[in-house]
């Protein structure tokens, strides 16, 4: 017993010396004197996006962006197809975006959810006549959108036991200690009250997930986020989560249970490398779930708002989800996050249930309610598809006959500004000679190239990006069989 703590206390020694020993080399640029983007980085920025400083490519500063293109700090343009990660759907500093922008700030940019401005009002009105769903909530980011929809589905699961009011908190007793769900004080002050307040009291609190999905970063989305590398550093997790395996029914089916309160899943997953739900697959899990009284999640984050060539991806399928989550363009690059919900979901919400400081503050919906007037428009979305299908055309000339190079070219069902060119191994060395020529990718994991330009792109910018990347791929860059 004694040894076992002494071994203990040792590898905690080890442990501490080592991270003093990597903190001490990160710091060891005296305050003040780190010039360089790498420099400045490893001195004051947490090490989360990089361990040496450098981001996809040494002495790489973007100054500017201007529509499909970014600026270095040295003048070099980089078309760009990346759109910061699926946000700029507008493209760089747009300007009619960029006079909302000013307008607003110069009018009111915040002033709490204690009171009423007209941008979130019009913001969730616009939302609601654009979709299939009554009510909207605000937060500022994707994975906010997604702990929000967890917790409106545990508050909905909740009132499906008949439980819709709070517990009496008055403590009947003040020497009891059971976890008696009456022995509880809303002062804190009683013994058994964090047992009693924590234990679960719905009977549905399982949430089905998938592999491959990704929904932030934050424990609860995190907790239905399949990829390990990014999840198993932080165990336990929220508890309570089944993994699926996309596209196949009966794999959900066996996952399924009179526990489960809902079902989260990308009609298109992005992080995962533009992987379609198939549409049969999503009209089984809306009947699954609505079998099962679970909630169907849709989490559009990277999908929706024309990503996928409509304004909605699932909207390909025919189906309506219960809820909703977006963010990434909504704002064209501002921070924000929503979830849409259906009313008999929004009926179960209580106030103080959720909120937050700056959701749906008036700068970042005004800016939002301008996003997606524009984006909205049918114009815009069938721009977006002929754009798309040229895209998707010129890759398709030489993807499907280069498969010694090529293993999948994957993209979603409508024509669509997407794709994930999945080579047969690292896409590192694409990049790179791409960034060369003054294009820039981005990967969905090691192996896939991911194409998500701005929706403004146009046709001359696709092709002129499609023979780079053609060039990058077959010229060798990319590791072959
Ligand atoms: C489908 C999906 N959901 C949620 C998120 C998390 O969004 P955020 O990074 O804004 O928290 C992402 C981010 O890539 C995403 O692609």
């Amino acid at each position: 017993m004694l040894a076992s703590a002494a071994s203990r206390a040792g590898a905690a020694a080890g442990a501490r010396a080592l991270l003093a020993s990597s903190a001490r080399a990160m710091s060891s640029i005296p305050l003040g004197e780190a010039r360089t983007s790498e420099e400045l980085e490893r001195r004051y920025l947490m090490p989360t996006y990089s361990s040496n400083g450098v981001r996809i490519r040494e002495g790489l500063t973007f100054a500017k962006g201007s529509g499909s293109y970014l600026i270095d700090t040295e003048g070099k343009r980089y078309l760009d197809f990346g759109a910061g990660i699926a946000v700029n759907a507008l493209g760089h500093s747009d300007e009619a975006w960029a006079r909302v922008v000013a307008s607003q700030a110069l009018t009111l940019a915040h002033s709490s959810n204690l009171v009423h401005t007209a941008p979130p009002l019009q913001l969730a009105k616009r939302l609601v006549e654009l979709s299939c769903f009554d009510k909207a909530f605000f937060c500022n980011s994707g994975t906010e959108a997604n702990e929000a929809a967890l917790k409106f589905a545990r508050r909905w699961a909740l009132a499906q036991d008949g439980l819709t009011s709070m517990p009496d908190f008055a403590c009947k007793s003040s020497d009891r200690k059971h976890l008696d769900m009456r022995c509880e004080t809303s002062r804190g002050t009683c013994d058994c009250w964090p047992q009693a307040v924590d234990r679960p009291r719905a009977t549905k609190t399982r949430v089905v997930a998938f592999h491959g999905g990704f929904h932030g970063r934050t424990m609860g989305s995190l907790s239905v986020t399949h990829k390990p590398a990014i999840r198993h550093q932080f165990a336990p997790l929220v508890p309570d989560v089944t993994f699926a395996k996309l596209n196949d029914i009966e794999d959900v089916a066996r996952a399924m249970g009179p526990d489960v309160a809902a079902v989260i899943v990308e009609p298109i997953q992005g992080e995962g490398g533009v992987i379609p739900a198939d549409a049969g697959f999503l009209r089984d899990l809306r009947q699954i779930t609505t079998e099962n009284n679970a909630l169907l999640i849709a989490d559009e984050v990277q999908c929706g708002m024309g990503r996928a060539g409509t304004l909605w991806a699932h909207e390909a399928a025919g189906v309506e989800p219960d809820m909703m989550t977006l963010a990434k363009p909504l704002a064209n690059g501002l921070p924000i996050g929503a979830v849409l919900v259906k009313d008999f979901v929004a009926a179960a919400i209580k106030p103080g249930d959720h909120g937050g400081t700056f959701g749906g503050n008036p700068l970042a919906t005004a800016v939002g309610l301008h996003v997606l007037e524009r984006i909205a428009d049918p114009a815009f979305l069938a721009d977006v598809r002929d754009k798309g299908a040229h895209m998707l055309n010129l890759l398709s000339q030489w993807t499907t006959s280069s498969t010694h190079t090529v293993k999948q070219l994957r993209r979603p069902p409508t024509d669509a500004l997407w794709a994930g060119l999945e080579l047969h191994g690292p896409v590192a060395g694409v990049v790179q000679a791409a960034l060369d020529k003054g294009v820039l990718f981005i990967t969905a994991g090691p192996n896939t190239v991911r194409l998500s330009p701005p929706l403004t792109i146009s046709k001359d910018e696709i092709s002129h990006g499609m023979g780079v990347l053609k060039e990058c791929v077959i010229g060798g860059a990319g590791a072959k069989l």
